[in-house]
């Protein structure tokens, strides 16, 4: 059986990794995206995102003739499309009015492509999207000789190639049978476990699944407020659940709160689905509001190293920031935990200085942050009364921490991530302070 040519609309990370990773199996695949710059980018090997491994597939694939990337505006876009068999939109769904996703992207891309489809052609949805998307994009597409599937994407950002190329899952839904086929035999030599399913299904898979991650870590932040109120370690006690194969050890690491382009986005969505169902989601409710209770929790902490008291004043208190992105591996800071803490401690009167290892202080996305973003972390800490670990990038634990306690002025650590090692920081000469970790 040869190879379905594959044509994938949208070049953001889930769009360029789908592609890349489709023309490592062998696949014939044309990458395209509105954005002809990036585009012209990308056909000289040059990548915007950072996603391990991905700028190396895009150019074998590139030099191997089975990835090509083009602008939709340009002639070529329509003749690889009239050529396709099957089309994959990968184009962003975002928060739109009241949590739901904003759908105006994609119903745009499908309008503009809905002729030039060939008879035969099967349209994928991979952007999350609400239950009955596919039963709207049919109608949109007023096709009937063309089938609709979904087949929802479980990238982590930061591991997108490896978790496209060792997936747990492949989930592919549709009304379709025979069309959801083709699209799982795209990944047949991933030996992965295939879910095939109905659309809606596959649709709410991955709401479901997304949801129940931001469950999970809400429920971790909860235990390790409990240990701290208990002085348990948090770290053995999630050694402890997570050796229960049902609950399995990923996603009880603490943190400053669930971040990212996904989590707060789909929990939102799903809210609003259920709503709209006449079903109160209390449980996703819950997770939500934990979440954002602990942006506060973590103030309140470095509220009482800093000035000894739960209450005491951060008017003039100096604070370095180390981490501004929502997690390390990514140089990604939509909906970053780190900035809601940043912006609590701006409200609270402390004065920040921050470092993150992924973004540049003449980074146009921080122009609009209330404090200075440094390129060093040495003068982020210079005068501090206490450095805040905000994300785990592991570099932090090879940072020069002895040089560091000459700089800061107090020399104190509030670690919102548990990264660092208590004991060599101690010999260096810092306090530090974690999340459920007894003093
Ligand atoms: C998430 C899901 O993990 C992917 O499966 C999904 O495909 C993706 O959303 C998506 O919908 O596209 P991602 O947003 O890249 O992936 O981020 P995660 O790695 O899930 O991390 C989410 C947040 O949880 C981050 O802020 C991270 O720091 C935090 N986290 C994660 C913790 O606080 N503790 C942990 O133990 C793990």
């Amino acid at each position: 059986m040869t190879s379905p040519r594959v044509v994938v609309i949208g070049t953001g990370y889930v769009g360029l990794t789908t592609g890349a990773c489709l023309a490592s199996l062998g696949h014939a695949v044309v990458c395209a995206d509105a954005d002809q710059d990036k585009v012209d980018r990308l056909a000289r090997g040059r990548i915007d995102i950072l996603e391990p491994g991905l700028a190396e597939l895009v150019t074998s694939g590139t030099a191997a003739g089975r990835l090509t990337c083009v602008g939709t505006s340009e002639k070529a876009f329509g003749r690889f499309l009239r050529n396709a068999e099957i089309v994959f939109l990968c184009v962003p769904t975002p928060m739109g009015a009241g949590g739901l996703a904003d759908l105006g992207i994609l119903e745009t891309v499908v309008r503009q492509i809905s002729e030039l489809l060939p008879p035969g052609c099967t349209v994928v949805t991979k952007s999350t999207v609400p239950v009955g998307t596919a039963t709207r994009l049919t109608q949109l597409l007023r096709r009937d000789d063309v089938s609709m599937v979904s087949n929802p994407e479980f990238l982590r950002e930061g591991n997108a190639v490896r978790d496209f190329l060792h997936p747990d899952r492949v989930v592919v839904g549709s009304a379709d049978r025979e069309a959801a086929e083709q699209v799982a035999s795209l990944y047949a030599s991933l030996n992965a476990p295939i879910v095939l399913t109905d659309a809606a299904s596959a649709e709410l898979i991955k709401y479901a699944a997304n949801c129940f991650l931001a469950v999970k870590l809400s429920y971790a932040n909860a235990i390790a407020e409990l240990c701290d109120r208990a002085g348990a370690d948090v770290a053995d006690v999630a050694a402890g659940m997570g050796f229960d194969r049902r609950i399995g050890k990923e996603f009880l690491a603490p943190g400053p709160g669930w971040g990212g382009s996904c989590l707060p986005k789909d929990t939102s969505a799903l809210l609003q689905l259920a709503d709209s169902m006449d079903f109160e989601f209390r449980l996703v409710r819950a997770a939500i509001d934990t979440n954002i209770r602990q942006h506060k929790r973590v103030v309140d902490k470095i509220r009482e190293v800093v000035t000894g008291t739960r209450l005491g004043s951060m008017s003039g208190v100096r604070l370095a920031l180390l981490g501004l992105t929502f997690k390390a591996g990514t140089n990604d800071l939509r909906d970053s935990p780190a900035l809601a803490v940043a912006a609590l401690l701006r409200e609270a009167g402390a004065e920040l200085v921050a470092y993150d290892p992924a973004v540049d202080s003449a980074d146009s996305r921080i122009a609009d942050l209330p404090f200075p973003v440094t390129d060093d972390p040495h003068h982020a800490a210079r005068g501090a009364d206490a450095i805040v670990v905000l994300t785990e990038w592991p570099e932090f634990r090879e940072l020069d921490w002895h040089r560091l306690a000459t700089v800061v002025r107090t020399p104190v650590v509030v670690d919102t991530r548990n990264l660092l090692d208590a004991s060599s920081l101690s010999r260096a000469g810092f306090g530090w302070t974690g999340l459920g970790k007894p003093p």
